[in-house]
């Protein structure tokens, strides 16, 4: 494996530590090695040592020293700049002499954690020094894992494509979405096609909306500046919020293979209606936070955080209406909201079912009869919950809300496995079923595109428009309302 951006933050924080935990586990082949590149001049040895205390800071896992010696021996480094082709050839030196030694067999990853100005360079290069082989499996196969952000608009992720597949066949390219590496998102199709009873109400008949929410209470922690460049629909929506919309709307597919799912997924970002600039105007609130509270803590407002422009207009806060015409869904609102600065961290999918029909227990009221809500608890306090009406106990029929809950920390003990491991040991392995293809990484940015085109033609709106600690702009309250008198779900 050779990760071009070895001195960054992701290799340290994420790749490593994952690798490790992988290797606890005794899933790392013997032959495994791994080569940092980057700028920054090492030897072989420091590298060793600063990885060896990124798992000491940022592993799940503890293991004694025979462990960690065998792990960091399986490390190298190599010092060149991204576009000097000499430190192709030296890498390409050091590969073949690995593939005498450790028996790395000619396979090779290729992980791009480099900032994104830098990664069609490092393709072509790698291409020119014939580094890379056609083959997605057998030996001697190679593959590029690509981190996100894939482009910043739908132009730019299609020419990435295409540099990309100069090089790459589609199939050996892994573009990378952590939360497709998460239990509880890969539990989602368990949940509805390994059980019996949820797919039959998984259709416009039963259920009256979805909401998506990805909530964080931490803001931009250090990267304004790269947060500038983005806001929350690009570093979240397009993909994260979007990856779980396609689960939960998606057709069983024909079989658990890559291609299967991830046709119907596509098939999902096909059918999301297009957005005009009135459709934007009315389903789309978009927000930035302002200085307040978290929890007991004062927090400064987006506009005083590093590196953020004192007038910014990038927005911290998303919420829409997003509608999937198509036979299962038609009419059905799916509200997605994301937003940094909010009261809690909270991921949670909730699938509001329609109301009881008709009211058999007139003494106590239709109104009271409150909607069937399933709740998907991404994270943390991974589980679900189904919400539903029960007799309270006494002689008179009175109607109270009860919960069933799942809490995965309860039922099976150990915390999950990080997201990383997972996504690391499928592109090893060679299973892109958890990776984004290239049509579904286009079609999630041609809507997304739609949103951020009819932004650009509207005047700066006035930020901030939501206190830090709070639930996001009211504006976010009335578009749900709008839509049929619903209400977000605190989560
Ligand atoms: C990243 C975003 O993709 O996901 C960050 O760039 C965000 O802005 C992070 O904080 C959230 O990930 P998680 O796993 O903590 O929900």
């Amino acid at each position: 494996m050779v990760v071009f951006g070895a001195s960054g933050d992701l290799t340290r924080r994420k790749l490593i530590p994952a690798l490790y935990s992988l290797d606890c586990d005794g899933l790392l082949a013997p032959g495994f090695a791994l080569v940092g590149y980057a700028r920054q001049a090492r030897h072989h040895e420091e590298f060793r040592r600063e990885m060896m205390d990124a798992v000491t800071r940022h592993c799940r896992r503890t293991a004694d020293a025979a462990t960690r010696d065998s792990f960091a021996a399986r490390l190298w480094y190599c010092t060149a700049d991204y576009d000097d082709p000499k430190g192709y050839a030296r890498l390409a030196e050091l590969l073949a002499e690995l593939d005498r030694a450790h028996g790395t067999e000619g396979n090779r990853l290729f992980y791009l954690a480099t900032p994104p100005s830098v990664v069609p360079i490092v393709i072509t290069r790698l291409g020119e020094a014939g580094l890379v082989s056609p083959r997605a499996a057998g030996s001697g196969w190679s593959r590029v894992v690509v981190e996100k952000p894939f482009g910043r608009d739908l132009d730019s992720a299609m020419a990435l494509n295409r540099q990309l597949t100069q090089v790459f066949h589609e199939e050996q390219v892994y573009r990378i979405d952590h939360y497709l590496g998460k239990e509880t998102v890969q539990n989602i199709l368990v949940f509805r096609l390994g059980n019996g009873i949820f797919e039959p109400l998984w259709n416009h008949h039963h259920v009256d909306h979805f909401q998506i929410t990805v909530a964080e209470s931490l803001g931009v922690e250090g990267r304004g500046r790269s947060f500038e460049e983005a806001g929350i629909l690009r570093d979240m929506v397009q993909n994260h919020l979007l990856q779980l919309l396609t689960l939960v709307a998606m057709e069983p597919p024909a079989a658990f293979e890559a291609d299967a799912v991830r046709d119907e997924k596509v098939k999902v970002l096909k059918a999301l209606r297009p957005l005009t600039d009135e459709d934007v105007d009315r389903l789309v609130v978009r927000g930035q936070y302002g200085p307040g509270r978290v929890g007991n803590e004062a927090a400064p407002g987006y506009r005083d955080e590093p590196g953020v422009a004192p007038d910014s207009s990038v927005e911290t806060f998303v919420a829409l209406a997003a509608f999937i015409d198509n036979w299962r869904w038609a009419g059905v609102p799916f509200l997605l909201r994301a937003g940094k600065r909010l009261p809690k961290r909270a991921t949670e999918i909730a699938i509001h079912f329609k109301r009881a029909p008709y009211a058999l227990f007139r003494s106590v009221g239709y109104e009271t009869l409150e909607p069937n809500v399933l709740a998907l608890r991404i994270q943390p306090d991974e589980g679900i919950s189904l919400g539903f009406s029960s007799k309270a106990p006494g002689q008179a029929i009175r109607i109270d809300r009860v919960q069933m809950d799942f809490r995965y920390a309860a039922a099976f003990g150990a915390a999950p496995p990080e997201a990383y491991e997972r996504l690391l040991l499928d592109s090893i392995a060679g299973d892109s079923t958890l990776f984004a293809r290239g049509d579904e990484v286009r079609c999630a940015w041609a809507f997304v595109t739609s949103i951020l085109e009819a932004w650009a033609r509207r005047p700066a709106p006035a930020f901030p428009n939501y206190a830090a600690g709070s639930w996001g702009p009211t504006a976010a309250d009335t578009l749900i309302r709008r839509l049929g008198d619903r209400a977000w779900r605190a989560p």
